[in-house]
């Protein structure tokens, strides 16, 4: 009885894994069909086209006014897009103006090939989200998905393809005005975060009317600028480009990502636009990448300055034969490919392999059923910031906030019990700052301002008293009384300060990177009048603020939140919401700790405090003023010792990790429970920590969660002393806590 039931089961489990294989299988074989049928109509395309054509499809130009570098005088892409001679156009807005665009490559050109429109869709296309640093400290994939794939909806409504998102780079040096446009320090956070945004973008159908292309950028180590000065010089190791900043890109590439966008910087003295071996030889031949590469904007041309080419001429040869597919405002291709290919320097295959790239993309998006599928003015009205997506945003927006410090439960406030409530500070009600820079289409008037959204949620509870103070820069000191007056006749102050949006984005770095102006000083005679005082930072980078940390009970880092900061902060505030982000980058005691980072090496003199000759400062500490991961909660969370399942992970087995985690307070919180592993010795140095999984997890007030982590030979490889990726035997340590410093401790050792 028991073997003939054993045998239904097993016959049942079989059918059901045949069942499985045969629908991945039959999905395979249907996508790789779909490419087939794409390639045969690429190919009866390309077979109608003219070298002027072919050529035309390789460039992109920009539509007026968001110009985000140079622009030679003599740039009328009208002209151009009449003779049929533009494959893509950046920054052109709306339904109605892409449709008018796009009719013109379509019924006026030859062969009525459609446009590609791409625009900067970073956080959002008019319903703004937190700058993807912020969206990051969520550690919330699914949150992040649905945020670029709200953007998308959005964008596609108003006639866009294509957005230049996500940038995936890994930002190390916080003096760097990019890191706001990326997931932080980390590759392996940055991986899923890189695959959540593509996916968010992309959907399942590029063909969807709601979905758009995304691109990885900045192919490649744009973040790792020298000194943190953005376009810089980057000098890196091999295997630091393969350890930290390509695993990102692969990560987007296994998503599904359709764009690649070459980086301004050099890598060891090749600039990426010009460089084959990241271009072709890893991305397009070694990871099969089957999109197109887009240059950054005039990059081609920049490899005049860069040193390496003569003139267009030989910039045009080099981002050519490097692997470029798509020149983007550098305005070399067109000409210089027709004399290039007369004189046998790129070859008609090149010419060719780069249009079917792009045309395949098109085809992909039903721009050849359909060309006017996206801008679509109705769908346009009906879609953008509609209340659904304003939703989404305040969510998103209250989960990327992080608590650094809540002294005494001074958070969150009660309104029952305070009758005023001081709102001081540049970025109180400053609806232009707040929604951050790339904000696309988004509008500062739309954005709901701390003072608007503290006051709507208060319901006249509480009386608020407003004053700005000072500004976000400048010496001027002139509106200290008001808001100090505004502070002493209150309960409690709620200061906001930091950065304006344009000190944090493209050439926007900061060599100081303190509160700018006189905001220190600011909460310094704020706090003269002994009220208690929490201070919300907005701003999008880690700030170096020693002095708040240390005087100042409350802080909550808001970063830049988009069009609803100001109901998301003040859900926090009134504790509607409980803070729940963790940092995904350290933030420095000063600017002269940088570059600094949670996996760093141990060095063969690790810092001793009170010791010499080892390493370390003299004159500031060694630890950072908040470590990657941290964040706090309005509730506390306990963590048991790690039970490892065995002390012994062989090759090709598991282990778990487990752990038990209490809320120990009065309020239901989320958590997110980190776990690190440490190779004790290799055949090279390895980082003293590093992440490799984490879970999310919702606790009720007096609870307790057992969070199970397996361990597979996967989590151990690094590129070893022969750059093979390989996992190699000997101790490790694992350690599972609320951040990468409070961490509890197991070890293991893995035999081969
Ligand atoms: C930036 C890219 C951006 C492009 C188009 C460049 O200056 O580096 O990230 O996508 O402009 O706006």
């Amino acid at each position: 009885m028991k073997a003939s039931r054993l045998k239904i089961v097993s016959f049942f489990i079989a059918a059901f894994i045949v069942t499985l294989l045969l629908t991945s299988c039959e999905s395979t074989g249907k996508m790789e069909g779909a490419e087939k049928e794409i390639a045969r109509k690429v190919d009866s395309v390309l077979s109608l086209m003219t070298l002027e054509e072919k050529v035309g499809q390789l460039m992109q130009y920009s539509g007026f006014g968001e110009f985000t570098g140079p622009v030679s005088d003599d740039h009328n892409y009208m002209e151009v897009l009449k003779n049929g001679m533009v494959g893509s156009m950046l920054n052109v807005n709306g339904a109605e103006y892409t449709r008018k665009l796009q009719q013109v490559a379509v019924e006026e050109t030859r062969l009525g090939i459609p446009l590609i429109f791409g625009y900067d869709i970073i956080h959002g296309y008019r319903t703004i989200f937190p700058v993807p640093l912020a969206e990051t400290a969520s550690w919330d994939m699914e949150l992040i998905e649905t945020s670029a794939r709200v953007a998308a909806a959005e964008a596609a409504a108003a006639g866009q393809h294509w957005t230049f998102a996500p940038m995936v780079d890994i930002a190390r040096d916080p003096r760097w005005g990019r890191v706001m446009e990326g997931a932080g320090e980390d590759p392996f956070l940055g991986s899923l975060v890189a695959a959540s945004r593509v996916k968010g973008f992309q959907g399942n159908d590029l063909a969807d009317h709601s979905t758009i292309v995304a691109c990885a950028k900045h192919f490649a180590a744009y973040g790792a600028a020298m000194a943190g000065k953005d376009y810089n010089t980057v000098d890196i190791s091999n295997r630091t480009l393969h350890e930290i900043y390509l695993p990102p890109f692969k990560a987007a590439l296994d998503a599904g990502v359709e764009t690649f966008m070459s980086s301004f910087n050099e890598i060891n003295g090749v600039p990426a636009t010009a460089n084959r071996y990241i271009l072709t030889d890893l991305l397009k031949k070694e990871w099969n990448f089957k999109g197109f590469i887009v240059s950054d904007w005039s990059s081609i041309r920049e490899l005049i300055p860069h040193g390496v080419a003569t003139n267009e001429y030989e910039a045009g040869y080099l981002a050519m034969n490097a692997g470029v597919d798509m020149d983007m405002m550098g305005l070399i291709y067109d000409p210089q490919l027709f004399q290039l290919m007369d004189d046998g320097k790129v070859s008609q295959s090149q010419l060719d392999d780069a249009v079917r790239r792009i045309l395949r993309v098109k085809f992909k998006l039903g721009l050849f059923d359909d060309p006017y599928r996206y801008c679509n003015e109705e769908r346009e009205k009906e879609v953008i910031m509609n209340e659904e997506h304003l939703e989404i945003a305040r969510d998103v927006a209250r989960k990327s906030i992080v608590l650094l410090k809540n002294e005494n439960n001074l958070l969150p406030l009660d309104p029952d019990k305070i009758k005023t409530i001081a709102l001081v500070g540049p970025m109180a009600d400053n609806q232009f700052d707040m929604i951050g820079e790339w904000s696309a289409r988004g509008n500062p008037a739309e954005a709901i301002s701390l003072l608007e959204g503290l006051k709507n949620s208060l319901e006249g509870k509480a009386q608020i008293v407003h004053a700005k103070g000072c500004q976000i820069t400048g010496e001027d000191k002139s509106g200290f009384s008001e808001a100090i007056r505004a502070a002493r006749a209150a309960d409690v102050v709620v200061a906001a300060v930091g950065e304006s949006k344009f000190m944090s984005g493209e050439a926007l770095c900061r060599s100081d990177i303190g509160l700018p102006g006189v905001q220190k000083e600011f909460i310094m005679e704020l706090q003269k009048t002994g009220k208690p005082i929490i201070v919300v930072l907005m701003n999008g980078r880690p700030l170096a603020i020693p002095w708040v940390k240390e005087n100042v009970p409350a802080i909550l880092e808001t970063w830049f939140l988009g069009t609803q900061a100001g109901p998301a902060i003040a859900d926090v505030l009134l504790g509607k919401y409980n803070p729940s982000g963790k940092l995904p980058v350290t933030f420095p005691v000063s600017v002269g700790q940088v570059p600094i980072f949670y996996s760093y090496k141990n060095t063969g003199r690790p810092p001793i405090p009170g010791i010499r000759w080892n390493s370390k400062y003299l004159d500031i500490p060694v630890e950072p003023l908040f470590p990657f991961g941290y964040g706090l909660s309005y509730t506390t969370f306990e963590y048991s010792e790690i039970t490892l399942s065995d002390t012994i992970l062989l090759p090709g087995g598991e282990l778990t990790a487990e752990v038990t985690v209490k809320n120990t307070g009065v309020r239901d919180g989320e958590e997110i429970i980190q776990l690190y592993i440490r190779d004790l010795v290799g055949s090279v140095t390895r980082p003293v920590l590093e992440l490799k999984g984490f879970r999310k997890e919702s606790i009720p007030a007096g609870e307790s969660v057992t969070v199970l982590f397996t361990i597979t030979e996967e989590d151990l490889k690094f590129y070893d002393i022969n750059m093979e990726f390989t996992a190699e035997p000997g101790d490790f340590e694992v350690f599972i806590g609320p951040n990468s410093v409070e961490l509890k401790k197991a070890k293991f050792t893995f035999m081969e």
